[in-house]
C-alpha cells in the first residue's frame, strides 16, 4: 500500500480530547503521514489538551479572538484552512464533532473535492437551536462527508433517516473512552477530596442556548444547592465571557462553591472521580461519566447524547433551578436512587474507536488504491 496523508482538522478542548487517541493511532499505521491542523478556535484550552497528550500541530491558524462571533470566526477559518488544504494536499481529512472547525472544514473539502471523515457522526436533537449551534454543524457536515464514524448505533440510525449510504456508515464507538483511559492510568483522585466529610459536585456549564436568563437560573440552583452547608461545588469557569462574568458574579463569594480555571486533562478525570454527583451541559462530560460510575444531572432540555438517559445513568433537569435543586437533593439523600444511577457502565464506547476508525479508513483508502 502507498502512503496516504491524513490531514486532522482540531479546534477545541473536545476535538483534541476526542482526535488525540486517533492522531496516536494512526501514527501506528506505516501508510498513514499524519499532519495536525490545529484551527486554534480554543487557544489555551487546546493547548492545555495537546500538551497532555504530547501533540505538536503540524499548522497552527491561531484563530482565536476574545468573545468571537459565529460570523466572524467562520469567515476567517473559511479562507485559511482553505490555504491549508491548498498547501497540504490531503489524500483524506477527518475532523470531529460539532464545532465551526468541523463545519469549515468539511465545507473547505466538500469545496476542494477531497474526501472527508467526520468522527462522532450521527448525533441529532432535531431541534436546529438546541444545541446552538452545534445541532446545524452536526447536519451540515453529515451531508459533506464521506464516511461517518458513528459512535453508537443510535447515531448510525439518524445517519440513516438521512439517507446516509450504508456502506458510508461505520459504528465505531466514541473515542472520548479511549482517551479517558488514557488519562485515567495518569490521575491522582485524592487531589479532589473534598473536607469535612461534604460531598463534592462537579458542575461545568458553558453552552450558548443557555446564555442569559437560563444561566441566571443554573446559578440560581447551584446556590440553593451550596447552601445546603454538607455539600462542596467544584467548578472549572469556561473562559467565555459570556459564561466566566456571570458565574463570578453570581457565585464568586459562596463559600462552598470553587470557580477555578479550566483543569487540564488528567486533573478533571480525578475531578471526576472524586466527585459524588455531576452537573453539566457538556457532551463530553455526559459521555465520561459512566464509565467512572458518576450519576449526571444534565443542565439542558434536549441531549442529542440520548444513550445515557436510557441507560439510567443521566437525567436531564434543563437550566431550571427547581429542578436542579430537587433532583441533586434525591440523589445526595437518596441512597436507592443513587445507587440506581451510579453505574459503572458505559453506552458510548469501549476503548477501541481509534483502532477502528484506523482498520476502516485502511480499507476505504485501500479501495480507492490510495
Ligand atoms: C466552542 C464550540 C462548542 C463546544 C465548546 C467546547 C462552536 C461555535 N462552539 O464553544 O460547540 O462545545 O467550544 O468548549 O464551535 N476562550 C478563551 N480561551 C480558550 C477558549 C475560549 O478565552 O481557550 C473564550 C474566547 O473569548 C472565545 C470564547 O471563549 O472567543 C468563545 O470561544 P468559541 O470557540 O467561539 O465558543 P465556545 O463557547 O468555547
Ligand atoms: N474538560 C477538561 N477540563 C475541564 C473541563 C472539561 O479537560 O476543566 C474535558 C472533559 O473531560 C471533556 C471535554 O473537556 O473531555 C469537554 O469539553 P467541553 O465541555 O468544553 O465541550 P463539549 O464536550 O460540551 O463540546
Amino acid at each position: 500500500m502507498t502512503t496516504s496523508t491524513l490531514l486532522l482538522s482540531i479546534g477545541t478542548r473536545p476535538e483534541a480530547v476526542k482526535l488525540a487517541p486517533l492522531v496516536h493511532a494512526l501514527r501506528m499505521r506505516p501508510w498513514a503521514r499524519v499532519r495536525v491542523l490545529a484551527t486554534a478556535q480554543h487557544r489555551e484550552m487546546l493547548d492545555q489538551i495537546l500538551d497532555f497528550f504530547e501533540i505538536e500541530a503540524d499548522v497552527d491558524l491561531d484563530l482565536m479572538r476574545a468573545n468571537q462571533g459565529l460570523a466572524d470566526l467562520t469567515s476567517r477559518m473559511i479562507t485559511a484552512v482553505d490555504e491549508v488544504l491548498g498547501e497540504e494536499q490531503p489524500d483524506f481529512v477527518l475532523a470531529q464533532g460539532d464545532t465551526t472547525t468541523v463545519m469549515v472544514t468539511g465545507l473547505c473539502c466538500y469545496y476542494r473535492k477531497i474526501p472527508m471523515g467526520h468522527v462522532e457522526a450521527g448525533l441529532r436533537t432535531g431541534n436546529k437551536f438546541f444545541p446552538f449551534p452545534e445541532e446545524m454543524n452536526r447536519g451540515l457536515v453529515g451531508r459533506m462527508a464521506d464516511l461517518h464514524f458513528a459512535p453508537t448505533e443510535v447515531s448510525a440510525d439518524n445517519l440513516r433517516g438521512e439517507g446516509i449510504a450504508e456502506s458510508a456508515i461505520k459504528v465505531t464507538g466514541n473515542t472520548v473512552i479511549d482517551a479517558l483511559e488514557w488519562a485515567q492510568r495518569k490521575t491522582d483522585s485524592d487531589v479532589f477530596a473534598s473536607t469535612e466529610g461534604r460531598r463534592l459536585i462537579l458542575v461545568t456549564a458553558h453552552r450558548r442556548e443557555n446564555f442569559g436568563e437560563p444561566f441566571e437560573e443554573v446559578c440560581r440552583g447551584l446556590l440553593g444547592l451550596a447552601d445546603r452547608g454538607d455539600v462542596d461545588l467544584l467548578y472549572p469557569v469556561h473562559p467565555n465571557p459570556n459564561v466566566r462574568e456571570l458565574v463570578q458574579a453570581r457565585l464568586g463569594s459562596h463559600p462552598h462553591i470553587r470557580l477555578i480555571d479550566p483543569l487540564d486533562y488528567p486533573q478533571f478525570v480525578a475531578a471526576m472521580e472524586a466527585s459524588y454527583l455531576i452537573l453539566t451541559d457538556s457532551g463530553g462530560v455526559q459521555e465520561e461519566a459512566p464509565s467512572l460510575g458518576k450519576p449526571i444531572l444534565v443542565l439542558r432540555d434536549e441531549t442529542e447524547r440520548p444513550e445515557g438517559v436510557t441507560a439510567g445513568t443521566a437525567k436531564l433537569v434543563g437550566p431550571h433551578a427547581d429542578r436542579i435543586l430537587a433532583e441533586a437533593t434525591r440523589l445526595l439523600e437518596d441512597e436507592r436512587a443513587y445507587a440506581a444511577m451510579a453505574q459503572a457502565q458505559n453506552p458510548y464506547g469501549d476503548g477501541q474507536a481509534s483502532e477502528r476508525i484506523c482498520d476502516e479508513l485502511e480499507t476505504w483508502l485501500g479501495q480507492r488504491g490510495g
